[in-house]
């Protein structure tokens, strides 16, 4: 299962993504965790060495190294089953997570960018999954990385929000922007819900459907973030309550 986390800039996205990794790493799920911000933070709120992540190379590396071999042009597209062995150099393997990170993915419109752009998601598209496997998407805050290209093969988004107006207006710009996506499965996940009216408010803005679920504001998690290294991995940090989501998005 492919799922993509998006919303506005720091609603906690990564957070969420990291404890969603977290999980389905320990419930015995193998784990692609990949990082699609460039301001890349994923590996280091998951608690990957802080050593070895500075060293990885992100998956954009990849496209210049297949044009090298290939001689440039489109041909990766044939070599698509080559994919999974060159991911190895490209990944920090910890117990059943593998991290990967994209790279800048450049903004504009030229041809040029529009290649690399499709390169990266292809290359996660190309992914020789098992049934059992899951990759979750760490995307950067906006809706302008939110294309038909990184869309694809995409079995649920999550769009994380804070319980404001402003949030939840953005919420539901990437909600109707992945409706339009035709991404099949599509969540508002509520974090850092402090009181009832904010669950009052959300429930005023969402129907049950539409709602994964509503995450408590935790001081747990917000220390984690502070400390040298994140405790994530060894369970200190974790969400309140993120055992059910996964439960529900596994049923889902
Ligand atoms: N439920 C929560 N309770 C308390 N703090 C939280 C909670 N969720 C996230 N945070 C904190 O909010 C901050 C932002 O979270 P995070 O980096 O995950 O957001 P983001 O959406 O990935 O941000 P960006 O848009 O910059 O990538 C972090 O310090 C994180 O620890
Ligand atoms: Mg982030």
């Amino acid at each position: 299962m492919k799922i993509a986390v998006s919303g506005k800039g720091g609603v906690g996205k990564t957070t969420f993504s990291a404890n969603l990794i977290h999980v389905f790493a320990k419930r015995g799920f193998n784990v692609y965790a990949v990082d699609a911000d460039p301001d890349v933070s994923l590996g280091a709120t998951l608690g990957l060495p802080a050593d070895e992540l500075a060293a990885l190379r992100p998956i954009i590396e990849m496209k210049a190294l297949i044009d090298e071999r290939t001689g440039g042009g489109g041909a990766f597209f044939t070599l698509n089953p080559k994919v999974d062995d060159l991911i190895d150099d490209f990944s920090i393997k910890q117990d059943k997570i593998r991290f990967l990170r994209m790279g800048a993915i450049k903004q504009g419109g030229t041809a040029c960018y529009c290649k690399e752009n499709s390169f990266l998601y292809a290359v996660l598209a190309s992914l020789l999954l098992d049934k059992s496997d899951m990759v979750v998407l760490d995307m950067s805050a906006g809706i302008e990385h939110l294309t038909r290209g990184t869309a694809r093969g995409v079995d649920l988004i999550i769009i994380v929000t804070e319980p404001t107006r402003v949030s939840v207006a953005t919420a539901k710009v990437v909600q109707k922007l992945a409706s339009e996506l035709k991404i099949r499965n599509i969540k508002v996940l509520v974090n850092k819900v402090r009181n009832d009216k904010e669950k009052e408010f959300v429930r005023s803005q969402f129907t049950d459907q539409e709602l994964l679920g509503m995450i408590p504001f935790d001081e747990g998690v917000l220390e984690n973030a502070v400390e040298e290294e994140s405790g994530l991995l060894a369970g200190s940090g974790v969400m309140p309550g993120i055992d059910e989501f996964v439960d529900k998005i596994l049923g889902a």
